[in-house]
């Protein structure tokens, strides 16, 4: 039996994606604008015995399936999807591993997502490599618009470094490309976890309040403008630059989400508390390093490689996940 291995980066949004213009085609209300992480989501996938009819998916550790009920029904769901839209009638079994726990405030279903599609393609296509799949007629574009409709967020993680995700005029005009390659700048990202329980609401029911906020339109407005300041930004390596549009664009975020109606709450006291500090230890150390956030309570310090050592000491009494820039994804036979 053939099994093929896909290996999925997750990624952070330094620009955010929140906010849909349509759900039916998975049309963002905003471009966003990310960084590819170098912690993956492992799925291995195969042809099912010819007696099975129908997809099984499960995770390689009883401590993640217990975890992600949510994404085992997603999962079923957009392999369901992608098998009668894409006319692949074989059933499969996989197995998906995340390197990192779920529902930490890591983006595990754009990593999910993205590589049970990944792996998903592979085996109906046969393909152990992107060469093969896009003679198949799979290119990485399509394979990242595929994962796309199962989980906004993963068509960026199809590749390395930082990844432009454009809205387009309509919904079939989006693309995702890289923009600079992780060589470009090598920045961390030191997950602080203050609390690592599962969301109250999952971004798929965020999404769905944006619009109801006040602050909804006036942001949309001002995104066009923040999208060029980062890319200039990213492209001088400039952090004294980049770190405060990182900050007030988390910021926004999660005023928009709390503005909402029903208001949606991700933040806590431990993140509030958390973002003091932070800005106290950048004024005394003068360590350039700035937080992000997520749909969820922990913290994103964005910083560079050559403040490493000096940040993993400054957070070591907290739980961390510190990660540098990543190179994307990788297909291969087990
Ligand atoms: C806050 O991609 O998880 O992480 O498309 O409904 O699956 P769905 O939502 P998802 O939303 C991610 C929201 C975010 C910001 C971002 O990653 O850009």
């Amino acid at each position: 039996m053939t099994i093929y291995k896909a290996r999925v980066p997750t990624n952070i949004a330094f620009l955010k994606y929140w906010g849909k213009s349509d759900e039916q085609t998975q049309w963002p209300a905003n471009d966003s604008l990310s960084m590819t992480l170098d912690l993956y989501t492992e799925t291995l996938a195969s042809l099912s015995p010819i007696e099975e009819t129908s997809h099984a998916l499960s995770f390689r550790s009883d401590q993640d399936l217990a975890k992600s009920p949510l994404f085992l029904q997603k999962g079923l769901r957009h392999l369901k999807f992608l098998s009668e839209n894409l006319g692949f009638e074989d059933a499969l079994y996989l197995q998906t591993y995340n390197e990192f726990p779920s529902g930490c405030g890591i983006a595990s279903s754009a990593s999910g997502l993205a590589s049970l599609t990944l792996a998903a393609l592979a085996a109906w296509t046969g393909s152990s490599s992107f060469e093969e799949l896009e003679e198949k007629g799979f290119a990485r574009e399509r394979l990242a618009h595929l994962a796309r409709l199962g989980s906004g967020s993963a068509c960026r993680s199809f590749w390395g470094g930082f990844v432009h995700w454009e809205k387009g005029l309509y919904p079939e005009s989006q693309k995702t490309h890289p923009i600079f390659p992780e060589t470009h700048w090598a920045l961390r990202d030191c997950v602080v976890i203050l609390s690592d329980a599962e969301k109250s609401m999952t971004s798929t029911d965020g999404h769905k309040l944006a619009s109801t906020s006040p602050l909804f339109q006036p942001r949309l407005e001002l995104l066009g403008e923040r999208l060029l300041q980062m890319r200039e930004a990213l492209a001088r390596c400039d952090m004294n630059t980049l770190g405060p549009l990182l900050e007030q664009e988390a910021i926004e975020m999660h005023e928009l989400m709390a503005t909402s109606n029903p208001p949606c709450v991700y933040m806590t006291q431990s993140t509030v508390s958390f973002l003091g500090l932070l800005a106290r230890e950048r004024m005394q150390t003068k360590i350039p390093m700035y937080f992000t956030l997520d749909a969820g309570p922990n913290v994103h310090v964005i910083y560079e490689e050559a403040y490493k050592e000096k940040v993993q000491d400054l957070f070591k009494d907290y739980k961390t996940i510190d990660v540098s820039i990543g190179s994307g994804p990788s297909l291969s036979l087990v």
